[in-house]
């Protein structure tokens, strides 16, 4: 981790120390309100549960600290993405998506974005730069993408949206501000869905949007208030929670995947395996330029449907289940969620478990299913 990560790191639970009066409690208190006090002209105040609370102004401030920027938190990823499409975007445009991303935001696109006569084209995110920009409002890019692993160059991408007068989106969620900070590198927006590691217990849907350009700030803050798409204080209390460990976590988990990804290079069942920290994967070189870290996710392709169903269910470390990014370690066969994928990938999310027992139990499910 760079210096930067590391005193941001540091610096991060301490944030509300500024603001505290004696007698405060230091947790932060959990703010359950639909209506404040608010006699007279209460502007610059809390006024109304859909407009402010107390408990999202702390996790948005944490999140601001980690992205380098001010955020606006939504009750889940597809939210922060409704929101900066439905609060930028007007008829008439058009818009560039990843052909190999998260599959919902495709379907967003295709069953709501389009009926509002805003048309999308999507592109894979190895090749996102072939073809330029032109013509387009909104360039969306999500790196590497879920859940192939694909990476494209964000500096690069920016610099060509922005000739070609498009603004550039990054889906940060399989890397957390830790892992990456597209911001830095040229993007005008990241979304994330904070479901994944920055929550990390699996147990809260939690989504953020985060600029420097305070129109869009304006305008994705709008429409939350006006469309009513708010998160709830207490799941914004628990991504708060899960923030505070989010740099261990986080730290542990991708020191794992580094350590399982190598070894699952040799093992007999694995093929079409990809770790972007892997000295041989297509995008190693790209990763170690632009990511903190190499991530948590690690692909692979077993030989058969049965064959996947089986390692993920026999492995006694591992959660068969869609998701990914929390403490339990998890694995999902993504062709059954529609992914365009052979029916024996499988998508694994590395999780805090101690990475020996890990691995030995992954590797005993791999034994098993080797025959
Ligand atoms: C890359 C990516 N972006 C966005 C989302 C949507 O997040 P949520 O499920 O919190 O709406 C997901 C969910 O899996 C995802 O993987």
């Amino acid at each position: 981790m760079s210096e930067t990560a590391r005193s941001r790191a540091a610096a991060l639970p301490h944030l509300r120390r500024g603001r505290l009066t004696m007698g405060d409690p230091i947790p932060l208190p959990l703010t359950m309100a639909a209506i404040y006090h608010a006699p007279g002209d209460a502007t610059g105040f809390d006024q109304y549960g859909r407009f402010s609370n107390p408990t999202w102004d702390a996790v948005e401030d944490m999140l601001a600290h980690l992205e380098g920027a001010p955020c606006v938190a939504f009750p889940s990823g597809m939210a922060a993405i409704s929101a900066v499409f439905f609060g930028l975007l007007k008829s008439g445009d058009r818009i560039l998506l990843p052909s190999d991303g998260y599959h919902t935001t495709r379907a967003l696109a295709e069953g709501f974005l389009k009926p509002f006569g805003v048309a999308h084209d999507v592109r894979p995110t190895s090749t996102f730069l072939d073809g330029g920009f032109d013509g387009y409002r909104l360039a969306f890019v999500e790196t590497p993408a879920n859940p192939g692993l694909d990476i494209c160059d964000i500096a690069a991408v920016a610099e060509a949206a922005h000739k070609a007068g498009a603004i550039l989106v990054v889906d940060n969620t399989t890397m957390t501000p830790f892992g990456q900070r597209p911001l830095d590198l040229g993007a005008d927006i990241v979304i994330a869905a904070d479901t994944k590691a920055p929550n990390g217990h699996s147990d809260v849907l939690f989504g953020h949007v985060a600029s420097r350009n305070a129109d869009i700030i304006a305008a994705v803050s709008g429409w939350r208030e006006t469309s009513g798409a708010i998160p709830g204080p207490f799941e914004a209390w628990l991504v708060h929670r899960g923030l505070e460990t989010l740099d261990v976590r986080f730290d542990r988990m991708c020191s794992s995947a580094e350590v399982i990804a190598r070894r699952l290079e040799s093992h007999r069942a694995i093929s079409g395996l990809r770790f972007p920290g892997l000295v041989g994967d297509p995008s190693h070189n790209l990763a170690r330029a632009q990511m903190e870290r190499f991530g948590f996710l690690v692909s692979f392709v077993l030989a058969s449907e049965d064959k996947a169903e089986d390692f993920i269910n026999n492995c006694l470390l591992m959660q068969a289940a869609t998701s990914f990014g929390g403490v339990h370690t998890s694995a999902e066969r993504r062709a059954k969620r529609g992914d365009v994928v052979p029916p024996g990938f499988v998508r694994l999310s590395v999780g805090c478990e101690p990475v020996e027992e890990l691995w030995q139990a992954i590797e005993a499910s791999l034994n098993g299913i080797s025959g």
